[in-house]
């Protein structure tokens, strides 16, 4: 009888990876399983939008400023609570919460990570059905292990993590996460309830035709963005276009098809938002991370975002990110 090809499930993908390294202890597995675990809890939910009480507000608005939906309350709790409750994570901050959370137990007291999420991503698409995400950067802790972890361990330069990833809760369930030796891609088999290798070894097109920004804004741009949009929007045939215009309003969405596929992504600085309008530790990092270890670029118009040293929870910065030859273009107009 033939044995069909063995595919590796997430667990099992991050047991193997932990093995070839000497010293490695399991943690960053563990707590790879642990952001699985919750990304299925979330995807239980989000499969069952419309028919449970799930989609609207909550009637809170959450220290961005923003109307808070019933689902980033939900999903931050339950990447929250698995966080917790295993081995691998000290603490935790969110988009969703005002402060950092210190789990300070005995367990948490010992493990060397923190986590930084944002526990739904396209909040305003949930209640149409457009996909949405979870996005996540993980860092070594800078305190010292068997004591509470600090907020100095959440302020850290985006180059100093050891993992990211993402969720995309589309017309199927993936998860994708970069450590510096690559970026690997899951996909949800809801059959058996696994994250499944369907994607090894993602890397990003060095050039590409798709740009994502929102054009409402477009006079509200800096002038070297509305001239690479122009730049965008003139390309033929003869010089690498016609290039498309492609923009879900959700991060995860729309930087999951241009790492895949080949594009950038921009949230520039707009009139209203000096400072765009993306969080820099639990969006920016974690994509920036992905995306140049895929092989891509991403920058805040003058520095590299992975080298920016945050100096507060919930900063923002401007972000244009994806495919290298196109980074590179846009840099050219500034
Ligand atoms: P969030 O839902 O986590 O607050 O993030 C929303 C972000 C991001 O997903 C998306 O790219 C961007 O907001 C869209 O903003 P605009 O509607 O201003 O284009
Ligand atoms: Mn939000
Ligand atoms: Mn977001
Ligand atoms: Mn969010």
């Amino acid at each position: 009888m033939a044995i069909s090809r063995k595919i590796l499930t997430l667990d099992e993908f991050t047991i193997q990876q932990y093995r070839t390294i000497p010293n490695a202890t399991g943690e960053l597995s563990s707590l790879l399983r642990d952001i699985g675990l919750a990304a299925k809890r979330v995807n239980v939910q989000v499969n069952k939008a419309g028919l449970a009480d799930i989609l609207g507000y909550d009637g809170t608005t959450n220290i961005q400023g923003e109307d808070v939906m019933k689902l980033d309350v939900f999903a931050n709790n339950q990447f929250m609570n698995v966080l917790k409750h295993g081995i691998s994570c000290a603490g935790c901050a969110s988009e969703e919460m005002d402060d950092i959370v210190i789990f300070d137990d005995e367990i948490s007291n010992n493990s060397k990570y923190v986590v930084m999420f944002d526990p739904v991503d396209g909040s305003n698409n949930i209640d149409v059905n457009i996909s949405i995400g979870t996005i996540f950067g993980v860092y070594k802790r800078k305190s010292k292990i068997g004591g509470p972890c600090t907020k100095e361990d959440f302020l850290q330069s985006g180059i100093n993590q050891v993992a990211a990833g993402y969720v995309v809760y589309g017309s199927s369930t993936m998860l994708v996460y970069a450590t510096r030796r690559g970026v690997n891609g899951f996909t949800l088999d809801p059959s058996i309830g696994e994250f499944c290798l369907s994607h090894p070894d993602i890397k990003c097109p060095e050039h590409g035709k798709i740009y994502s920004v929102n054009h409402g804004n477009f006079f509200q741009y800096e002038d070297f963005v509305k001239k690479y949009i122009t730049a965008c929007q003139e390309k033929t045939k003869a010089n690498g276009g016609p290039y498309s215009q492609r923009y879900f309003g959700s991060m995860v969405a729309d930087l999951h098809r241009n790492l895949i596929k080949g594009g950038i992504f921009m949230y520039p600085t707009t009139a209203d938002n000096r400072n765009g309008k993306l969080r820099m530790q639990y969006e920016c990092n974690p994509f920036a991370f992905i995306v140049e270890v895929a092989g891509g670029k991403a920058t805040n118009g003058k520095e590299r975002i992975l080298d920016l040293h945050p100096t507060e929870l919930h900063q923002r910065t401007p972000v244009f990110i994806g495919s290298k030859a196109m980074v590179e273009e846009l840099e050219s107009f500034i």
